[in-house]
This record gives C-alpha cells, sequence and structure tokens, in this order.
C-alpha cells in the first residue's frame, strides 16, 4: 500500500493505523485495504484514459458494496459479469448506464437481471448468446447496447489459466474464423440490439503494451472490414473499443511494471495511427483494470501459529512457518504458482533481507489440509518468529477475497479499509453460524 510505513518502533501502520490494533479489533486473517491507494489508482487510470467512464473497473478482482461506492464516486464505470456481482452493483446504487456485463455463459435470468435493472452494454459472447439477449430485450421492449467480444487472437505472455485470447479457449468469437464478422451481421440484424463497439481481453499480469498493440491493430483490421460490408454508417456506430484488462502489478520486488499512463498512451497512439492509415474515424478506448486497482493497496494480515524446521538434508533446512488462513483467502500460490513477499509487521525486523545474520529462508504455509496450501513459497524472515507474530503478505487486494472458499469449512476472512488513522469494517469475519445457516437437513 502507498499509505503503509514502519514506525520507529518496528510496527508497521497502514493509513496511520497500527497493524496490532487491527488485529486485536477485527482478528486474523484480515483484509487491510488502503483506501486512498485504491482511489489514486482509479484516479491514475482514469486520467490515462482521459475520460474516468472509459475506465471499467473489474469486480471479478474484488468487490463489496463501499467498493462499488468508491467507483463510482471516482466516475468509473463497472465491468461486471454474474448476477452477484450485478447485485452487489444495485446495492450501492451505482449509475446501471455505466455497468458492462461480461460472460461466456450469462443465464436467461441474468441477462434478464440486468436489463431490468438498466445495465448500459452487455457483452454478447456467442451466436446462442445474441439470439438470448435479443429475445429478452424485445419481450421487455428495449434496445440494448451491445458490445461483440472478439478473440484477436495473440498469445499474451502470462500463464495458462489467465490468458484469454489465444484462438483455442472459451472466450469471444474467433477473429481469424470470421465468426467475429458474422456475430456483427446477426447482431445488426436484430432490432432489439444496438452494436456500440468491439471488445478484447488478451489476458492479466501483462507487463508489456506488445499484446495489447496486435490486439488494437486486429480489432481495427475489422473494422476496416465491416466498414467495406456494411459501410461508414456502421464505423461511425462502433464508437468504442475495449480492450480489456490486464495490466500487471509489482507482486515482489523482482516485478517492474510500467506505470499505467505510459502503457495506455502507447497503445491509444498505435489506434490512433492506425485508424488514421486506415482512413477510419477514432474510435473511444476503454478498458478495464481489475488488478491494477485493486491489487497494490491490501494486505493480508496473518497471526503465526507455529514455526517448524524441516531437515533437507545435507544440513538444509526449511522453516515452515504456519498462519492462521492460507487457501482458502488466497489461492494464488497454489493455483498459478504466484509469488508474494511478507513482512514481519508487529516488531522491528529486518526481514526480507537474504542472507542477512538472523534471517531465516522460509515457506508460509496456511492451516489447510494439504500440503499444496502455501501462501508464500520462499520469503526471509527473522530467526526469532514466534507464535503470535503477526505477518503481511503484500499486493493481496485482487483475485484473493474474490477466490476465497471455506475449504475445511474455514470462514471467509474480514475485510477493513483505512483512511486517515482510522478503520472501518466492510465485510465481516464470516462464523460457523453463517455456514450453518445452508444445512437444511
Ligand atoms: N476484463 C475481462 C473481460 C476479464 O476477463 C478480466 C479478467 C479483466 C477485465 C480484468 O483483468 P485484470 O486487469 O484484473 O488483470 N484469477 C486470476 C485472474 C483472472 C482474470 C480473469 N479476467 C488471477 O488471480 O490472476
Amino acid at each position: 500500500p502507498r499509505n503503509a510505513y514502519r514506525a520507529p518502533d518496528g510496527v508497521v501502520r497502514i493509513a496511520g493505523v497500527d497493524v496490532r490494533e487491527l488485529a486485536r479489533t477485527y482478528g486474523t486473517p484480515l483484509f487491510v485495504i488502503d483506501e486512498a491507494d485504491f482511489k489514486s489508482r482509479c484516479a491514475e487510470y482514469a486520467e490515462a484514459f482521459d475520460d474516468p467512464a472509459l475506465v471499467h473497473y473489474a469486480s471479478k478482482a474484488f468487490l463489496c458494496t463501499e467498493i462499488a461506492r468508491w467507483v463510482a464516486a471516482q466516475g468509473l464505470s463497472l465491468d461486471i459479469c454474474s448476477g452477484g456481482e450485478l447485485a452487489i452493483a444495485q446495492r450501492a446504487d451505482f449509475p446501471p448506464e455505466r455497468i458492462t456485463f461480461h460472460g461466456n455463459n450469462k443465464s436467461t435470468a441474468e441477462l434478464e437481471a440486468a436489463v431490468e435493472a438498466g445495465v448500459g452494454t452487455i457483452v454478447l459472447d456467442s451466436f446462442f448468446e445474441i439470439a438470448r439477449l435479443s429475445d429478452v430485450a424485445a419481450r421487455h421492449g428495449i434496445t440494448q447496447k451491445v458490445l461483440v467480444r472478439v478473440t484477436v487472437g495473440v498469445e499474451a505472455h502470462t500463464h495458462e489459466f489467465i490468458a484469454t485470447a489465444h484462438e483455442d479457449q472459451k472466450f469471444g468469437f474467433s477473429l481469424a474464423a470470421g465468426n467475429a464478422a458474422e456475430a456483427v451481421r446477426r447482431v445488426l440484424n436484430a432490432p432489439s440490439l444496438e452494436l456500440v463497439g468491439l471488445h478484447s481481453h488478451i489476458g492479466s499480469q501483462i507487463f508489456d503494451a506488445d499484446g495489447f498493440e496486435v490486439a488494437a491493430r486486429r480489432v481495427i483490421g475489422l473494422i476496416a472490414e465491416l466498414a467495406k460490408e456494411h459501410g461508414d454508417e456502421l464505423v461511425q456506430q462502433l464508437s468504442t473499443v475495449d480492450l480489456g484488462g490486464g495490466f500487471g502489478i509489482a507482486y515482489t520486488d523482482r516485478d517492474n511494471p510500467p506505470p499505467p499512463a505510459q502503457m495506455i498512451t502507447q497503445i491509444r497512439e498505435i489506434v490512433r495511427k492506425e485508424c488514421e492509415f486506415a482512413g477510419l474515424p477514432v474510435p473511444r478506448i476503454a478498458g478495464e483494470p481489475g488488478r491494477a486497482i485493486a491489487g497494490p493497496g491490501t494486505v493480508t494480515l496473518y497471526e503465526v501459529g507455529t514455526v517448524k524446521d524441516v531437515a533437507l538434508g545435507d544440513d538444509a533446512v526449511r522453516r515452515y512457518v504456519s498462519v492462521d488462513g492460507g487457501m482458502s483467502d488466497n489461492i494464488r500460490t497454489a493455483l498459478y504458482d504466484a509469488a508474494y513477499d511478507c513482512r514481519l509487521v508487529s516488531r522491528a525486523s529486518d526481514d526480507g533481507q537474504p542472507q542477512q545474520v538472523g534471517a531465516a529462508l522460509s515457506r508460509v504455509v496456511g492451516k489447510h489440509c494439504e500440503s499444496g496450501d502455501i501462501v508464500v513459497r520462499d520469503c526471509w524472515l527473522p530467526d526469532t518468529l514466534a507464535p503470535g507474530d503477526l505477518l503481511a503478505v503484500a499486493a493481496t487486494g485482487a483475485y484473493c477475497y474474490s477466490m476465497a472458499s471455506n475449504y475445511n469449512r474455514q470462514p471467509r476472512p474480514a475485510v477493513v479499509a483505512v483512511r486517515n488513522g482510522s478503520a472501518r469494517l466492510l465485510l465481516r469475519r464470516e462464523t460457523n453460524e453463517d455456514m450453518l445457516r445452508l444445512e437444511v437437513s
């Protein structure tokens, strides 16, 4: 978080709030959001895209009512991909015209809920969905604005599970196979649908503009093709090109992502040149950052429960530090082999320094009943680490709470926001009673 610092007593404060006090008040594991950090990243993207409404915060990274309110107040738009995310947006009174609804298998009920809520744009992902939404909109007597999601065939250099624009995956209409052009034809023939642009999302945790540039070129190439087939009127209608999310963040000191403005300026410049070259009007370029807004400003606080040294042979030892959460609140290490960093935050420490006297190479693990339950694979922690110490894992604001589970019937952690020296509970800790409430026999 931008507003975290280690005070002279060694204790870390976030936005002026002592982490020990947070742990005492709210318990651990605990997600702590630096509110000013989150909002400043919204503002940075708003500036880079030249218009806050062109930045669609990707809810899937993390959404709760208060987050939706922050995003709304910053003037950003909201990308949702389920009826559940829509329900939270509605609870926050998020302006529906600034919501974009994604997904490869939205149910009829979800489409109806979106149409009834007045969701601004729905991103079409299959031929079945074009027919389905066309029906729903007609039944409700409205004309629904839509984007067509195009699979541009880019290999994003990221983990296989989070790359989305190569051909062999489930999202979008293939450009190469001509499906995207066919999707546009069908939408144009559906009187209850109004095509307002094209969409592409190439993947996640991306550190350079190359993939986005290829995607932008191909989308513009498609617009040029469509212009030949349907005339200039259609080109005017395709006023938005949404290039999706995927802007990478630093999880450890070894990551070095470019500042958002740099990448986005580069992409917009390419689009401008390509359009000029093709004699097309320059569309509005929208994006959908999730991780880059929500990720960096949040830490997870854990309490250390046990410390165990395991002999690896040849005098080597691995120190296993067990904390009170794990893969149920952060599945990313187990699922994507993601790298995280952590620090002792409740007292003075020189941790994080490899090979330093008094530092032990450690593995931070959770409390779940499987050995893959690793939170931080390798980090240097003080030799004196003991039960009761608090550890903070950095950059856990995206895809940690939102992918949390009740594995081993572990209740989900609480989430607090800190700002100007005070803390506010956003999501209370789940209880056993919450889980037992689902039991009906
Ligand atoms: N737009 C669309 C259409 C998306 O599918 C996604 C992410 C985003 C925007 C936001 O991407 P971001 O800016 O947050 O990278 N669970 C994985 C990430 C999956 C991302 C899925 N789609 C992880 O923990 O890394």
